[in-house]
Order: C-alpha cells, then sequence, then structure tokens
C-alpha cells in the first residue's frame, strides 16, 4: 500500500539578499503578502494535502520561525475577549492542526545540501517540499494535493512540479526534458539546474514544490557540488529520473515567484484583489 506523505520538509535557511535591507533582520520567510508570512501560506498548503509534521531547515538569525508557530501567551492575554481576537484565529489552527520540527543548515551549500540536512527530522519515509519563496494559489485542489494524488498512482516515483516559462529565463530555474504519459504528466529524462536558453532542454521549469522518496537522502550524500559550487537537488534528482523514477507535474493554478521583487509584489496585488472581491 502507498505510504501517505504526513510530512513536509521546508528550507527556510537562506539569505534573502535579493530583499536586503528587510531581510536583515527578518527571515525572507516571514515577509508577509498582505498580513500573512510567506511560509505560512506554505504551511497551510501542506495541512490541504494531508500533512501534519512540518519540518523546517533553518539558519542563524531565523528564531521568529519558530516563535510565529508557536502560542504567544502575552498576546493572547491581551485581546482574548476583545474585538480583536479573530486576528489570531487563523494561526492558531495552523498551530492545531501540526507539529513543528526545527534543525539548522549550518552551511549554505545549496538546496539538496538543505533537503539532507532535513534528513533527521524526515526518516525513511516520502516527503514533500515546499520553497515557500513560490507561492502557489489554486481555487479548487491545492497544488501540493494535486501531486499527493499523483504519487498515490505512483508511489516509486519522485515528483516535481513544473510550469512553461519564457525559454530566455531557464538560467533561474531546473529544467526538464521528458515524454508526456498522460495529460499534463511527464516521465523525466533529463534535468538540467538554471541552463542558459541556449543549452536548456526545454522550457518546463521547476518550481518549488517535490514530492521525494527517502532514496533521495542516499542520493544527494553521493551528489557532487553542481551549478554554482551548491549541492543541487536537481542533479540528485537527475540520478533517479534516469532509473525511471522521476515524474513531472504541469500544475493546475497560479504561482508568483516571491523571491523577486516584481513576482511578491504581483503576489501582493493578487490577493488583495481576491480579498476585496
Ligand atoms: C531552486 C532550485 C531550482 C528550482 C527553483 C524553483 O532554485 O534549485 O531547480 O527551479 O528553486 O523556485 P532557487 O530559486 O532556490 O535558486
Amino acid at each position: 500500500m502507498t505510504k501517505q506523505i504526513k510530512k513536509c520538509l521546508f528550507p527556510a535557511a537562506g539569505y534573502g539578499t535579493r530583499f536586503l535591507p528587510a531581510t536583515k533582520a527578518i527571515p525572507k520567510e516571514m515577509l508577509p503578502v498582505l498580513t500573512k508570512p510567506l511560509l505560512q501560506y506554505g504551511i497551510e498548503e501542506a495541512i490541504e494535502a494531508g500533512m501534519s509534521t512540518m519540518a523546517i531547515v533553518t539558519g542563524r538569525g531565523k528564531r521568529s520561525i519558530e516563535d510565529h508557530f508557536d502560542i504567544s501567551y502575552e498576546l493572547e492575554h491581551q485581546i482574548k475577549d476583545t474585538p480583536k481576537e479573530h486576528y489570531l484565529t487563523e494561526i492558531r489552527s495552523v498551530i492545531n492542526k501540526c507539529t513543528f520540527s526545527y534543525t539548522r543548515q549550518v552551511e549554505m551549500k545549496g538546496l539538496g545540501h538543505a533537503i539532507l540536512t532535513g534528513k533527521t527530522l524526515i526518516g525513511d519515509e516520502p516527503f514533500a517540499v515546499i520553497l515557500a519563496d513560490d507561492l502557489c494559489d489554486n481555487d479548487s485542489k491545492a497544488v501540493l494535493t494535486q501531486m499527493t494524488e499523483i504519487y498515490e498512482k505512483h508511489p516509486d516515483c519522485c515528483i516535481v512540479a513544473i510550469e512553461e516559462i519564457p525559454k530566455e529565463h531557464t538560467n533561474k530555474y531546473g529544467v526538464i526534458a521528458g515524454e508526456e504519459i498522460e495529460s499534463n504528466l511527464f516521465k523525466v529524462n533529463n534535468m538540467v539546474e538554471k541552463p542558459d536558453p541556449k543549452d536548456a532542454p526545454s522550457n518546463l521549469a521547476i518550481i518549488g514544490r517535490y514530492i521525494l522518496t527517502p532514496e533521495i537522502f542516499d542520493v544527494i550524500e553521493q551528489t557532487p557540488p553542481g551549478k554554482g559550487g551548491e549541492i543541487q537537488i536537481t542533479d540528485a534528482l537527475l540520478t533517479l529520473a534516469k532509473q525511471g523514477k522521476v515524474l513531472a507535474y504541469k500544475f493546475d493554478g497560479k504561482r508568483f515567484d516571491c523571491g523577486s521583487v516584481d513576482g511578491f509584489v504581483e503576489a501582493t496585488n493578487y490577493f488583495y484583489e481576491k480579498q476585496n472581491k
């Protein structure tokens, strides 16, 4: 029987240099789109997909993440039984629905390394990964929920979410090539981290949603540094793709690159309009 995915890993150790000076003392994952931190959107997506253990890989200066997903007794006491109490309803519900565990990535050696750092929190079971700065929205079914449904049919495979991008942007993403085996589902046979447009195998870019089988940890351990001298999850997945064990899913929904100022503003406008509809 397929193992149900209960854990979701959030790499959250990066410096957020593109958002300096805002990210000097505040983790980029805590920057709010409207009133909600980016990371909370990701956690809510994981909860919607049926996950209840949130494993967060943090780094120095990220203590506010732990405080956010905890009770603030002082605040609770101050606003209890006042008209402001409803402001805490959403975050309280998140805290009640799942548990949080943390580990620190001591050195920034790439996304593959960050995921490997999370092994101690995940253990020997399939898990999801959300990169919180890729903010996704879908009114009917969250992207991660769509992916878990595919995983249930292909339990030996890792799954990456993909999106068509303009070819000139391939150097910002992991890019895949594959054979479409069902509508919007590809069996991956090649993947390259941030290729120049002229070397890109397609215009299908990986976005920050993954479902990984635990064998990925051993593979990452064997994966040498790649693009930028970092250990890349894309390179580790290529090893499994060559064994026919990686699927890429062109998801249904919207995605905002909140790692860039443009994408962040776009997301803010989108959620503001949605809220005021
Ligand atoms: C990471 C991955 C890349 C992927 C991207 C999605 O890159 O390395 O393969 O396409 O996330 O957002 P980063 O954006 O962290 O540089």
